[in-house]
């Protein structure tokens, strides 16, 4: 099912009223409905936006049909949403793997829903932040294309986040001087979330960090206990899966003991169409346990 068509309002299903609610432009609002954010606090909020089938598969692995849009659906009320969290984003974070699935992509409102750019580009205003979030993009081997859109369009500051040897082999290839390679010693592949976001927080003030992917970068936030909330969209397919595919589910690398799955607590749901829109508040390290699953018997 492709939804390239109108651009019609949410209908709010359930929603707390838990930290403040932005005031948003007028279209933002008759489309979004309320959006609420916690309450300022010194620290980052770390948020999450994925995409996932009814089965749970965020990338369908396949060539040319391995992004979001082919989860769901390219459905214009899910990008409408993803333009929202990345115009309420200081920072916007992914992987390589996500960047490799869509290389000409810059992690900007308006590239994802141009429609609303004006729209994106008033409340972003309204909000005193900059045309657009700071691209981050995390590498552990530094194997990034150097010449794509994220770091040569200058539409968007970018920072690649690497280890001291990735860092090297980036240097060797002679970054564009508006892009900053911020190497993290110590670390020889994987830099452990807290390391990434303390680098955030030197590079950009802002606290508002979004976390759009992919799965692997995701699952070690999920295991280190650094996701403040997850908005996870809930496309209207079954994917299936093979024995031993690489389809991949939202949080990679990690499998959870039974007794430390991770728990959150549904704070918001709306509906377009057929597609569901969820939201998750997830407190950090501490997690839901057996107790509300003993009760499911
Ligand atoms: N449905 C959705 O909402 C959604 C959202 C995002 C992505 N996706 C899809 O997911 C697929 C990509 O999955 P993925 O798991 O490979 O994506 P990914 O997490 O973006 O990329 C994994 C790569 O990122 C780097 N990386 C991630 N975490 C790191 C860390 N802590 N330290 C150092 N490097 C780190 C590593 O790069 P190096 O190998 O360079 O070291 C790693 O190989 C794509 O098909 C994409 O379209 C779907």
């Amino acid at each position: 099912m492709h939804n390239l068509g109108t651009l019609s309002p949410l209908e709010t299903l359930f929603e707390t009223k838990l930290g403040h609610a932005i005031k948003m432009p007028r279209n933002l609002a008759r489309l979004y409905g309320s959006l609420r954010m916690p309450h300022a606090r010194s620290g980052q909020h770390v948020f999450s936006n994925f995409v996932s089938t009814l089965d749970g598969v965020v990338s369908l692995q396949a060539r040319g049909h391995a992004g979001g849009g082919d989860i769901s659906g390219f459905d214009i009320q899910d990008r409408m949403v993803m333009g929202l969290l990345r115009t309420i984003a200081d920072v916007v974070i992914v992987g390589t793997g996500t960047l490799e699935a869509d290389p000409l992509h810059v992690w900007t409102p308006d590239s994802i829903c141009p429609d609303l750019a004006n729209d994106y580009g008033k409340l972003r205003m309204a909000l005193c932040k900059p045309a657009a979030p700071l691209n981050v993009l995390v590498s552990g081997s530094g194997q990034v294309d150097l010449r794509l859109p994220v770091f040569t369009s200058g539409r968007v500051r970018t920072v690649v986040i690497t280890t001291s040897a990735g860092a090297k082999r980036l240097l060797n290839r002679k970054p564009p001087a508006s892009v900053i390679i911020h190497p993290i010693p110590r670390y020889r592949h994987m830099i452990p979330p807290k390391a990434i976001l303390d680098a955030v927080g030197r590079l950009s003030a802002g606290k508002q960090i979004l976390i759009e992917g992919g799965p692997r970068l995701l699952g070690e936030f999920y295991e280190r206990g650094m996701i403040d909330e997850q908005f996870l969209t809930l496309a209207p397919q079954v994917a299936g899966r093979d024995y031993g595919d690489d389809r991949l589910s939202l949080a990679m690398g990690h499998a959870f003991p039974p007794s430390s799955t991770r728990w959150g607590a549904l704070t918001d749901v709306r509906r377009g169409g057929s597609h569901l829109f969820l939201r998750y508040a997830f407190r950090r390290t501490v997690y839901r346990s057996q107790s509300r699953r003993s009760q499911r018997g």
